[in-house]
């Protein structure tokens, strides 16, 4: 199980501290559950510095495909690496909706970062009438194989995926444990076919999607959900807490 907390644009240098200094006092040490969390790009260093040694893993919310140059306002792989980054999340619905993000960049970023060692957390996901018109099965499958297809998988541990349904996101309405099974066993089928059965049975793939403390469990408990991406929740060390300890609650029921 992995649960990682996304801060999207939130957070200035002084709340960062605080706050990884309060999950780093509140998660414990859970036996089957990776942590991570993914500040802004200028809280890095100083997250880094308060997690270290905690066993709770940095990561970036984007990059760039590039390793250094003429790219105003980008950040690179290598850069990540310096401060601490073990993850970097790619291909984010925010990212793909605002910023112009595509299968195509995503697919070369996730390249870049497997070069320089970051595990890239991609994302995939459907609108609301991608569902409603339901052809959300083919949008993500499309989301997956164009930004995947081309990478290197020599472990499980080098890649996760995140299904994080757009219409979900930040809104307080979850996806059914139905819906969201589904949507895994999918997706699982299609890591089995790119990595081959071993890799791909051992990708984790993360549900996101107004994940709370009140719903955590029943979702971690689904088949093929192998952890969460938390947005909004993770601003709180409490919540975050709690989460972490419904995946390490359903990992133990798993396994
Ligand atoms: P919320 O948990 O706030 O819905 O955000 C989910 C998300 O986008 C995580 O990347």
């Amino acid at each position: 199980m992995l649960v990682a907390g996304n801060w999207k644009m939130n957070l200035d240098l002084a709340a960062a501290r605080q706050l990884t200094a309060g999950i780093v006092s509140t998660v414990g040490k859970p036996k089957n559950t990776h942590i991570a969390i993914c500040p802004p790009f200028v809280d890095l260093d100083a997250t880094y510095s308060i997690l270290h040694g905690s066993g709770i893993k940095l990561g970036a919310q984007n990059m760039y495909h590039l390793d250094s140059g003429a790219y105003t306002g980008e950040v690179s792989a290598p850069m990540l690496r310096a401060v601490g980054c073990h993850y970097v999340i790619l291909g984010h619905s925010e990212r793909r909706e605002l910023f112009g993000e595509t299968n195509q960049s995503v697919s070369q970023k996730a390249i870049q970062a497997k070069t320089h060692k970051l595990v890239p957390i991609v994302c995939v996901g459907e609108s609301l009438a991608q569902r409603d018109a339901g052809v959300h099965e083919g949008v993500v499958e499309e989301q997956v194989r164009q930004s995947l297809e081309s990478l290197h998988v020599g472990e499980s541990s080098e890649l996760v995926v995140a299904y994080e349904p757009v219409w979900a996101i930040g809104t307080g309405r979850t996806a059914s444990p139905e819906q969201v099974t589904q949507m895994h066993t999918h997706i699982r089928s299609i890591l089995v076919e790119l990595f081959g059965q071993k890799i791909g049975t051992g990708i984790d793939i993360l549900y996101g999607g107004s994940v709370k403390p009140n719903n955590a469990l029943e979702l971690f408990s689904q088949p093929n959900v192998d952890g969460g991406l938390i947005g909004g929740a993770s601003l709180n060390a409490d919540d975050f807490a709690s989460i972490v300890a419904s995946a390490d609650k359903a990992a133990t029921i798993r396994f």
